[in-house]
């Protein structure tokens, strides 16, 4: 299976720290955050991955190209361990990119990679959320897909108030954790949702996605939203949601980029003194 990870975005809700830089490339302790969404799909199996960019994203194609000089540099200087770790990266996956000319919603950034996907069902990854789980979020949508054979969407409840940040569906049970969509709706008001079970930005789909797309006119924001797609798909296709297993952070906006960090940190042994820093002079 190829994934697909949008990255074509602006970042704004990122600003200042987006100004020059992609949001995708903002550290997350020591990687990049994209980096994180790559390594999801590795571990999943997937080794063939389109990322989209757009304007300003060509550091993006850097990160995960070989940095010959610098590798030469950690060979003379014999430090092994990072320049196995600098190789590594360059060695992860293949992976192509496509670029979204137009910032014309998330919608039309995954219509960019339909050449590249053909007719095979594919994983689409959105870069803002990263999700630390014990088996791969993508992973996990995987199963449920040979399950089912049917497109699936990662979904976790959130807050009524928070409704209106996300697409939200509305279901049938058909097992623990898995339901069928009867309706999807993008970030509506807290009056007008189904339900307040959210889309997680981790999606396996049909690759008849893309004609659905083509139908699709500007919805909120006034953007082509994936969201819209896939509700026209609804009438042609089953669709299921799984709420899957593990921590979800936006990292597309500040508080869950300074949570993530916090959070891998200190799990990191290297950094056990952080614990002590924040008990002793913070709190
Ligand atoms: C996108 C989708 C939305 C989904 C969200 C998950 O919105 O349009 O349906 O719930 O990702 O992160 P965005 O956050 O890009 O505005």
């Amino acid at each position: 299976m190829k994934a697909v990870i949008p990255a074509a975005g602006l970042g704004t809700r990122l600003l200042p720290m987006t100004k020059n830089s992609p949001k995708e490339m903002l550290p997350i302790v020591d990687k990049p955050a994209i980096q994180y969404v790559v390594e999801e799909a590795v571990n999943s199996g997937i080794d063939d991955i389109v990322i989209v960019t757009g304007r300003g994203k060509e550091v993006i194609e850097n990160h995960f190209d070989v940095a010959y000089e610098l590798e030469k540099v950690l060979e003379e200087r014999n430090e092994e361990e990072k320049l196995n770790e600098i190789r590594r990266i360059s060695q992860l996956a293949d992976i192509f990119y496509v670029r979204q000319r137009l910032p014309l919603g998330l919608g039309h950034a995954v219509y960019m990679a339909r050449k590249h996907v053909g007719n095979e069902y594919f994983a689409l990854m959105l870069g803002d959320d990263i999700i630390l789980a014990r088996k791969p979020c993508i992973k996990q949508l995987m199963e449920i897909h040979e399950k089912y054979g049917a497109s699936i969407i990662a979904v976790q409840k959130v807050e009524r108030k928070d409704v209106s940040k996300y697409g939200i569906v509305d279901y049938e049970e058909v097992e623990k954790g898995v339901y069928r969509i009867v309706d999807i709706v993008e970030k509506p008001s807290r009056s007008e949702a189904p339900s307040n079970m959210a889309v997680m930005g981790r999606y396996i789909l049909h690759p008849s996605i893309f004609s659905f797309i083509e139908k699709t006119k500007p919805g909120k924001n006034n953007e082509i939203q994936l969201t819209d797609a896939l509700k026209l798909m609804l009438k042609e296709h089953e669709i299921y949601a799984y709420e899957f297993e593990g921590k979800r952070f936006d990292v597309g906006g500040k508080l869950d980029w300074l949570k993530i960090n916090i959070e891998i940190a200190l799990k990191r042994k290297e950094f056990e003194e952080l614990r002590k820093f924040i008990k002793d002079e913070i709190l």
